[in-house]
């Protein structure tokens, strides 16, 4: 295919997002796998597609469902009377704790389930056996349930790093069909105090302080702050439970608050050796809500359902992974992001296998640690994003060599992958032996939905490859006209089918759900049909010949940092609290390592004498105390006049041209033309000051300062 001249079709007022300053890539050539690993693959009959095909639709995801134990079959497949809330597995019983533990205890309870990684490199990983994980889970779940007073239906916030006793909470409220919703520890306080409004959860779980970058961090301080703004939003929160890194060491400098806070390993004294019997959940009950960013100032809460969920993730982790219980398998991910519930939580431990969690940074004390950690525990799958994987090119493009681990199978998710990447990944991370995916998909969406199958597809640097099994992905353009396969255009990319691994709904918000995923592409908005229902995914993409996708990014307000997802209306709205901010405008930059990174464009109320420094800084801590050290500005410029439409739209495509140094277009039609060359000069002429300037803080804290 010839290089791609315009990456987004329709022309489109307003857009500023990641996919219209997508990297142009050319079409690049095919990867095989390895006899050795094709021998040993779990999905290695090609005659598995047509089994996934329309035609078997929606009966070929019992294959999924009967790699689960039920305690009760389900008597439909798929329910689709009341579009777009599809219903799974219906009838089916359950309970996901019993199937990620309990069942493996007959033939593997002296098999490691969970090997923790400290980030201190003189703290031993701790191994626990599933034997060991069934206690640990069904003392914690006496512990809620007795103690903390949780029961079926109830919501938990947990906010928490990446320990042990993160997936053991969420396993012990799983064991009582208690629904949880996991804060990712980098966020603040408030952004988890709003969360647990939210979901209305009356109890947060948290943990005193964790390691990062070689410094104990404490992560109590955010409690207070959590229990507060939930306050405001409307929900007391009369417990907060505290997991201590070290029991009997509390590594916090706030205080312990009588009657509300409790450690936990004082209170499970009463709770040792007490065992549960995991409660039997209808397939449809919520196993999990995951707040994640989408178009407005509020992230919503994507609610996952337990059967649909279960069996969507244990499929896609077996075959696409390659996992078997033999396996020992580390996802570098967060817990705390839907990569670590699916694929570090739910689908590994379902398949019995060994799943490694790390506390800390990947290039702590030296980009060799992953690899060391890699050739201690004989990891032979792995699985990061490409974020980390250009971090550790860039600060250690040798050391992979240095250690003798070998993968199998390697995972890549998050973000497109640049092809020059993908190939350091493969020849040196990979050693040319492993396999690799680019698996696509999305908080909503559950588990994998674009991917090659390891042993059956070639890999094609910078493409995540066809629609999964059972997944029948399509472009549309902005008339809903689909793009065929070749078209060398870029559209939207939608999911024609309902599948398991889909939310059920946002929580408390099912119109949110209909309009945000369903009502740009749907057919017929009375339709029964789920033919008429395509789920809009708000990725802009491109399908080659071959019928493999390929990812540009976000076509909406949501920008994807380090593979993270943030929401620039959040951010926007954190800067107008500041009093001195008139406006604000957040806009996508590619960036070198983190693949983005938002810059924050902000004019000034009239009248105000503030420096430009001190209303830049006050930027940046408010977002950092509003969301959270990730979503920190690369850059915040105070300009003059924000450019505008005569009928007042704020026009952040401009924005984002000039902070991509790409053509501004035709801005003749604007209220305020002058500005925007006022604004390219500041920015664009000052941006290679800072560069030439070199040192990374003035870059960060941008050149207005
Ligand atoms: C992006 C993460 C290109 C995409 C699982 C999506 C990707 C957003 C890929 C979801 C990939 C995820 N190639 N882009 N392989 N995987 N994305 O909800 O823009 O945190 O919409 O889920 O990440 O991010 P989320």
């Amino acid at each position: 295919m010839a290089e791609i001249k315009n990456p987004t079709s329709g022309p489109s007022t307003a857009a500023a997002d990641e996919a219209h300053i997508a990297v142009h890539w050319k079409e690049e050539e095919y990867f095989y796998p390895q006899k050795k690993f094709i021998e040993q693959a779990n999905l290695k009959d090609p005659k598995v597609v047509e089994r996934f095909g329309e035609k078997n639709f929606p009966k070929c995801f019992e294959e999924y469902a009967d790699m689960l134990t039920w305690s009760q079959r389900w008597t439909t497949v798929l329910d689709a009377n009341d579009p777009p809330f599809w219903k799974w597995f219906v009838g089916g019983k359950l309970n996901a704790s019993y199937n990620c533990v309990d069942r493996h205890l007959e033939k593997y309870k002296n098999k490691a389930a969970i090997i923790s990684v400290p980030e201190p490199e003189n703290e031993e990983p701790a191994v626990i056996t599933y034997q060991e994980l069934y206690k640990r889970v069904n003392e914690t779940a006496a512990l809620l349930r007795d103690f903390a007073g949780l029961k079926k239906g109830d919501r938990v916030t947990i906010h928490m790093p990446m320990i042990p006793e993160l997936p053991i909470t969420m396993l012990a409220c799983a064991r009582l069909g208690v629904i949880h919703s996991v804060v990712f520890g980098g966020f603040s306080g408030e952004a988890c105090g709003m969360r647990a409004a939210d979901s209305g959860s009356r109890v947060l779980i948290y943990a005193d302080s964790y390691y990062r970058s070689g410094k104990l961090i404490d992560h109590k301080a955010a409690v207070e702050i959590a229990v507060e703004t939930a306050k405001r939003d409307g929900q007391e929160i009369d417990k907060v439970l505290v997991w201590r890194r070290y029991p009997g060491k509390y590594g916090s400098a706030t205080p312990m608050v009588k009657g509300r806070d409790f450690f936990v390993d004082e209170v499970m004294k009463d709770f040792r050796g007490k065992t549960i019997e995991p409660v039997t959940v209808d397939a449809e009950d919520p196993l999990f809500l995951m707040y994640t960013s989408g178009s407005t100032g509020k992230p919503k809460g994507c609610q996952h359902r337990t059967g649909g969920y279960l069996a969507y993730v244990t499929g896609t982790a077996k075959y696409y992974q390659d996992i078997h219980p033999e396996d020992v398998y580390w996802c570098m991910a967060d817990i705390g992001w839907i990569t670590g519930h699916s694929y570090i939580v739910y689908g590994p431990l379902a398949l019995a296998a060994t799943s490694v969690i790390y506390e800390g940074v990947p290039n702590y004390p030296d980009a060799g640690r992953p690899w060391r950690i890699a050739e201690r525990l004989d990891v032979n799958i792995f699985h990061t994003s490409p974020t980390a994987i250009r971090m550790l090119r860039k600060a250690g493009p040798h050391e992979p060599g240095k250690y003798h681990y070998h993968f199998k199978h390697m995972t890549t998710v998050g973000e497109p992958i640049e092809p020059e990447v993908w190939r350091w990944y493969y020849d040196v991370v990979g050693k040319r032996e492993a396999v690799i995916v680019d698996t696509w998909w999305q908080t909503e969406t559950g588990g994998i939905l674009c991917s090659t199958k390891p042993a059956l597809d070639p890999m094609k640097p910078g493409s995540a490859g066809p629609g999964v099994l059972g997944i029948y992905p399509i472009i549309y353009d902005e008339n809903g006209e689909e793009l065929p396969a070749g078209a060398g255009r870029a559209g939207n990319i939608c999911i024609r089918n309902p599948w398991p691994g889909i939310e059920q709904t946002i929580w408390k918000d099912r119109d949110r759900f209909t309009r945000q995923y369903y009502q740009k592409y749907c057919k017929d908005p009375k339709s029964k049909d789920w033919h008429d229902w395509p789920y809009f995914a708000g990725d802009g993409a491109l399908l080659a010949k071959d019928g493999y996708f390929r990812i540009l990014g976000r076509v909406d307000d949501v920008i994807n940092v380090a593979g993270h997802r943030l929401g620039t209306k959040e951010l926007e709205s954190a800067c107008l609290t500041i009093e001195e901010v008139a406006e604000a405008a957040v806009v996508p930059v590619v960036d070198e390592i983190k693949g983005r990174v938002p810059e924050i464009y902000i004019s000034l109320k009239p009248g105000v004498t503030a420096s430009p420094k001190d209303v830049s800084d006050k930027v940046i801590r408010t977002i950092e105390t509003m969301i959270g050290k990730i979503a920190r500005p690369k850059t915040v410029h105070i300009v003059p006049d924000m450019p505008k439409t005569r009928s007042g739209k704020l026009m952040r495509r401009i924005l984002a041209a000039i902070s991509n140094t790409l053509d501004v277009g035709d801005i003749t039609t604007l209220a305020n033309p002058d500005v925007v060359e006022q604004i390219r000069v500041q920015v664009q002429g000052k941006q290679k000051l800072a560069a030439k300037e070199g040192p990374e803080d003035v870059k960060r804290f941008g050149s207005d300062v």
